[in-house]
């Protein structure tokens, strides 16, 4: 009986100990977890030709950035919208997601200087007849769960009687506008250009309201000491040219 107990102690100490050591992401100091959502490209996405793994603007960043401090770098792949509340629970050290710091979201997180900024695009098929925010009335309207277009698509919604809809991933609204369940959907440029070229019936313009850039930045956990080490390395690659580099490979430089 009391070997038997003990055993049990024994093996529930191995278990905790394996548990322990399977967590230890965020606190061993080497190792750094970056959360993102692997919809997005040219920011991050699943390169297809190779397999699984998670390629993009954001991910050579991130390398570039990590390997600068001396981190090991692990990405992890989930909605949008569970980034920064999974980030708050330990499972990663950081989010690099084309995220655009918001009032709201700078509750919960800090966030590193913008890194790139993008415009949002209305997107909708060639014969739509879609040509303003106006023409949107009576439209149905797809955006991306939990991002800041959905915000957009708000107030739009509060001046021309659109239907918004959300899904979790932005392929999805792309799908959803050729089955023409969606009239349109608020994609940013950058992410739009890549389905405008595989997609040739779509088109889009942008919202011009003056304020609708989407600037994108680093989170971090609140009081994290990574957001300084990351914006020194960050705003050297302003400097050195590397960010540059980094635009004109994966946005082709265009703009
Ligand atoms: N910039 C927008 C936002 O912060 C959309 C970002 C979506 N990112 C993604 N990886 N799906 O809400």
């Amino acid at each position: 009986m009391k070997a038997s107990k003990l055993l049990f102690g024994l093996i529930i100490s191995i278990l905790t100990v394996g548990l322990l050591a399977a967590c230890g992401n965020a606190d061993d100091g080497k190792k750094l977890v970056m959360a993102t959502s692997a919809d997005y490209p040219p920011y991050e996405f699943i390169d297809t030709e190779k397999g699984e793994e998670i390629i993009g603007f954001d991910v050579d960043i991130a390398k570039y950035i990590t390997n600068e401090l001396g981190y090991e770098l692990e990405i992890v792949d989930m909605d949008f919208t569970t980034l920064i509340t999974a980030m708050n629970g330990g499972k990663a050290d950081f989010i690099l997601a084309g995220m655009t710091p918001t009032p709201e979201r700078l509750e919960n997180a800090d966030f590193s200087d913008i890194y790139f900024t993008a415009k949002h695009l209305i997107v909708s098929k060639k014969d739509s007849g879609i040509n303003t925010i106006d023409d949107l009335a009576g439209k149905k309207v797809g955006v991306q769960t939990g991002s800041i277009q959905e915000g957009k698509a708000d107030e739009i919604a509060e001046t021309v009687n659109i239907t918004i809809e959300s899904r979790n991933r932005v392929p999805e609204l792309v799908q959803e506008i050729l089955a023409g369940r969606f009239d349109a959907a608020i994609i940013e440029d950058t992410v739009a250009a890549g389905h405008f070229k595989n997609n040739p019936e779509l088109v889009g313009f942008a919202i011009e309201d003056g304020e609708s850039d989407a600037g994108s930045a680093i989170a971090f956990p609140k009081d994290s000491d990574l957001t300084e080490e990351f914006n020194r390395v960050l705003n050297e690659m302003k400097e050195n040219g590397e960010l540059d580099k980094l635009i004109v490979k994966w946005f082709g430089g265009e703009e």
